[in-house]
């Protein structure tokens, strides 16, 4: 299937309108206010916003709960303010990507109220009913603790409804073939307003045969992706599904299609576990195993690349030993800890805001195999509330200066408390003030991000792992058309002695050219690379070649 592969260089900043920017003092960000903050997004380098839900809600989930598909919540402003939005975006060259919140509505969807209000209603069969509670009601709870059941008695529908996630959540029963049009629908009407694509909410799910009698593996129809990804394709060409999806390895094939014609790319749930694990351990392999076992297998598909999104950190594919390692260096506490498998902080705290481990993960986010995406704050190392629930503590506005809510209102009340003083507070944590330092976080993000764009070989090449004798260094080479790159890092806090062939085979050593600093590597009489390098520390080298691979230029 032809697209354009933009998507495997790109750099994509997430956000939530509501968080953002307020323009208008109400105390809730909005599209003006996102608007207006478009060149910040730009000048850091991002190319693809991917924004979290916006369209109408009762915000109980913090919009994955939708109302109406086909319009913006009022408090983020109009579809007018969305298409001046989009428009902006296409200005500066960046691509907008959107949740698609499928596998369930609001139970304030119009189409719920009728389903359940009436038996003969078009819309019964879009959700998924059973007269009598099914043996598996209590089991396949996504929030554990806070979720009591799967299936719910609905007073009015004398029956029980199947909602994998919160009560309030109602699952569509996707394999409705007017469902699926409807979906089609949606996607269509985005794609005309300007979205070059969609994350794609808990796609195993929207996949998932669902019913009474279906068992606790349910069979996943992947044919379904395939047709999203031909409508897309039919009317958009250069649009993508940005899939969330955390499974096992052995399982990607199928997301991605194995002629490459089902989703384009995926959040890489299984190095991110594995990610924490080296940073915690100071021990690379597990990691490095990590991305042997999700090479994409075809090569438009991508993996997406993240470090901390809005929902907690999921080490729900650790095993217990692995993660309690995990929860010991990065959430001691019990209220740090969320669904008995995560960790709800944000990112810079987990870190103890320690510089040297901050760059150590971004760079590995900016240089493992796939598209990087930042979620906002974090590059000024925004911090979190723990005193709010479950999610919400790491989905505070975002901390523009040290002016009053941190500069994102000037409304009396904010949607969520700004952060305000202690060591994250918006007094001290903001944009201004690190726009103003050259030795911010924010400008070594800045710098990261633009070295990012001078390497595709990451994004379009082939990533072999080098061999190594020391476990606290992760060694990687890309090739690509005759050019590569070669990126070290030190997981071990304490400095250590590199010693590497860094050909892919072991021959054709070259000059290895620092990318962020001016230590170049020469290899020594036996061909191999030695280098002391700091704790923590990380190398971007290019070996060689990059200008005749661009001469032959598709990118
Ligand atoms: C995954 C989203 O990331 C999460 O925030 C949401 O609660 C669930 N899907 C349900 O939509």
């Amino acid at each position: 299937m032809i697209s354009d592969l933009w998507y495997k260089n790109a750099v994509v900043y997430c956000l939530s309108v509501e968080s953002f920017m307020d323009s208008d003092g109400d105390g809730v960000g909005d599209f003006r206010g996102l608007t207006r903050r478009l060149d910040y997004l730009h000048g850091l380098g991002v190319t693809a916003i991917w924004l979290m839900p916006f369209q109408a809600s009762p915000g109980r989930d913090d919009g994955y709960d939708v109302s109406n598909y086909y319009d913006v919540d009022p408090r983020y402003g109009t579809l007018g303010d969305f298409v001046e939005f989009t428009h902006g975006c296409k200005q500066r060259g960046m691509r907008v990507l959107i949740d698609l919140v499928v596998n369930h509505t609001s139970n304030e969807h119009p189409w719920f109220k009728s389903a359940r209000a009436d038996p003969k209603s078009p819309y019964r069969d879009w959700y998924v009913w059973s007269k009598k509670k099914p043996a598996g009601a209590d089991q396949g709870m996504v929030f554990p603790g806070v979720q009591k059941t799967t299936w719910t008695y609905d007073e009015k529908a004398k029956a029980y409804y199947f909602h994998r996630f919160y009560d309030f959540q109602p699952d569509l029963n996707t394999s409705n073939p007017e469902v699926q049009a409807e979906l089609l629908r949606i996607m269509g009407f985005w794609i005309q307003l300007g979205v070059c694509g969609f994350r794609m909410d808990a796609v195993p799910f929207v996949i998932a045969e669902k019913g009474p009698d279906v068992g606790p593996k349910p069979k996943s129809q992947f044919q379904m992706l395939r047709d999203f990804r031909e409508f897309l394709q039919w009317r958009k060409g250069d649009s993508v599904i940005l899939g969330e999806a955390n499974i096992l390895p052995k399982e990607a094939l199928q997301y991605f299609g194995d002629d490459g014609d089902r989703i384009q790319m995926m959040f890489n749930f299984w190095a991110n576990q594995r990610l924490f694990l080296a940073l915690a351990t100071g021990d690379a392999r597990p990691l490095a195993k990590a991305l042997e076992e999700t090479k994409p297998g075809y090569p438009t598909a991508q993996w997406g690349l993240f470090l901390r999104n809005h929902d907690e950190l999921d080490l729900g594919r650790l095993t217990d030993d692995e993660r309690a390692a995990v929860f010991a260096a990065f959430g001691p506490d019990k209220e740090m800890q969320l669904y008995d498998r995560g960790i709800r902080r944000r990112l810079a705290p987990m870190l103890k805001a320690d510089r040297r481990l901050m760059e150590l993960a971004y760079s590995l986010m900016f240089t493992l195999p796939g598209t990087p995406v930042l979620r906002y704050g974090d590059e000024i190392g925004m911090g979190d509330d723990l005193s709010l629930p479950e999610r919400h503590c790491a989905r505070t506005p975002m901390q523009w200066s040290a002016e009053k809510n941190g500069g994102f209102s000037n409304g009396a009340k904010t949607y969520l408390p700004a952060i305000s003083g202690g060591g994250f507070g918006f007094e001290t944590v903001n944009v201004a003030q690190q726009r103003r330092d050259p030795n911010s976080f924010l400008n070594w993000i800045e710098r990261v991000i633009r070295m990012r764009h001078e390497v595709p070989e990451i994004g379009w090449g082939e990533m072999s792992l080098i061999p190594v004798r020391d476990k606290a260094i992760l060694a990687l080479r890309y090739d690509w058309r005759g050019a590569a790159v070669v990126v070290i890092h030190n997981l071990d806090p304490e400095p250590r002695e590199v010693a590497f062939r860094s050909g892919a085979d072991g021959d054709g050593d070259v000059r290895l050219v620092d990318l962020l600093g001016g230590e170049h590597s020469d290899p020594g009489p036996d061909g191999r690379h030695r280098f002391a390098i700091e704790g923590y520390g990380y190398r971007w080298f290019r070996a060689g070649g990059l200008d005749e691979a661009m001469r032959r230029k598709d990118v």
